[in-house]
């Protein structure tokens, strides 16, 4: 489909590198600048005027000095947990019989499928997220009611069926290895890169499946290896000694994974807190992804993921929302809880360290940095328009900035919906 031509003026942020590897302010620019798009692409990067003159008939969004940022990327979320995020007082399995297995029984229904497909996608979007890797339920409808919802508004998506056969889930939300292995398939088929969909074999975590369901997914990945695998690796402590009750013979928790061959480049490790120094070993050797997720981390009690060790040790390392174990919709509400874990683990990581993880570092994570997660020639045009002064609280504290990142590091603690001035995807602006 072809579209009319636009130019989006504003102080573009630009990746040089990692910022974890390279100083953060050289791997990491803004300047003021424009982005050329045609038919969803960016074409060009220069000034605003040189560009006028290059696209005489482009259609032009100027936004000052608003920071213009990739689209937000969240790499690991579970919308149908969109009715229940901030529910009280529980820990992780807790949390989940009394909070998320009841409302994730509600899937069956397609229509409420659809509804919070919806509702869920246009939140992400007035917060600036233009990707999203998200868990379904165990019910197929629900996950074509989410690449359905995604298709409609032209969104790079990631989700797949959370399959799960063990009596540690309710009856009304099993499946066994064979049906989460053949209606897994059929997704796939239907959906695996059809248009900017990408499909994800999605056990829950070992403690919701039994050995046959992860070997029966793992030679589904195998026979499959271009789709994603996300699932949830050691994020608290009782869920690690749960998994040793039913895993007897594991190493380790990731040991349960890698016997079946769910483990190595595009694989999607959540959360994976409290990691054995084998498992980390094994992360590295085999390409995985881990997937920090900082609001839920705090919010369900499960402990302080320590990113700048992790990056150390040359893991690729996404961003994430968790909904709704995770606390918010916001990926500047994320960072901000980044930032104070890296606190509290001995770090204070840098603001363009922040934005990267939120942005290309999800996207390295999800293997899409050659699409998304980056401003450049040629890359899918999902950016965030970020208004560094978005109420008088943080315009009071911006105006004394003295650098860019002075002026940024007040949004990204503070910020929320409000400073998302504009959302685009595939150059068109959605919010
Ligand atoms: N582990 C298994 N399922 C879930 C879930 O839905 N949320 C979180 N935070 N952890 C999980
Ligand atoms: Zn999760």
């Amino acid at each position: 489909k072809v579209t009319q031509d636009s130019i989006i003026s504003g102080q573009i942020v630009t990746y040089h590198g990692d910022p974890f590897t390279l100083p953060a302010e050289q791997a990491v620019t803004a300047q003021k600048s424009a982005i050329l798009i045609k038919n969803g692409l960016i074409a060009q990067i220069a000034p605003l005027s040189t560009l006028r003159r290059t696209a005489p008939h482009a259609t032009v969004h100027d936004h000052g000095d608003a920071l213009i940022s990739p689209g937000f990327i969240d790499a690991h979320a579970h919308y149908p947990q969109t009715g229940i995020i901030a529910s009280w007082g529980k820990r992780l399995i807790d949390w989940l019989n009394t909070y998320t297995f009841p409302e994730e029984q509600r899937f069956a229904d397609t229509a409420y499928a659809r509804e919070i497909a919806n509702l869920y996608l246009d939140f992400l979007l007035s917060h600036g997220t233009t990707t999203v890797a998200s868990f379904c339920t165990i019910h197929p409808e629900s996950v074509d009611a989410l690449f359905k919802a995604a298709q409609t508004r032209g969104m790079r998506i990631v989700a797949g069926k959370t399959c799960m056969d063990r009596d540690t889930a309710p009856q009304g939300l099993r499946d066994t290895a064979q049906t989460a292995y053949d209606q897994s398939k059929a997704l796939l088929n239907k959906w695996h890169g059809k248009g900017r969909a990408t499909y994800a074999i999605t056990p829950r975590f070992s403690p919701t499946s039994t050995p046959e369901q992860l070997e029966a997914l793992g030679a589904l990945w195998a026979e499959n290896p271009s789709c994603l695998m996300q699932t949830h690796l050691s994020e608290q402590t009782d869920e690690i000694a749960w998994v040793k009750s039913f895993y007897p013979n594991a190493r380790d928790y990731l040991d349960t994974y890698e016997t079946y061959g769910l483990i190595g480049k595009g694989a999607l490790f959540g959360h994976a807190i409290h990691l054995e120094p084998r498992e980390i070993a094994r992360l590295q050797d085999t390409g995985s992804s881990l997937i920090h997720c900082p609001t839920s981390n705090t919010f369900i009690g499960s402990g302080l993921f320590n990113m700048a060790a992790r990056k150390a040790d040359g893991l690729r390392v996404g961003l994430a929302t968790d909904t709704g174990g995770g606390s918010s919709f916001s990926m500047l509400r994320t960072m901000a809880a980044s930032y104070e874990i890296g606190q509290l683990t001995g770090t204070a990581l840098h603001p363009a360290q922040l934005l990267w993880l939120a942005t290309k570092g999800s996207a390295e994570a999800l293997h899409m940095g050659a699409q998304i997660g980056s401003i450049a020639v040629g890359m899918e045009a999902d950016l965030t328009v970020i208004d560094l002064a978005s109420t008088p609280e943080i315009a009071q504290r911006s105006a004394r900035a003295q650098t860019i990142w002075e002026s940024v590091f007040p949004t990204i603690m503070m910020g929320d919906d409000r400073a998302i001035s504009k959302t685009y995807v595939m150059g068109i602006p959605v919010a």
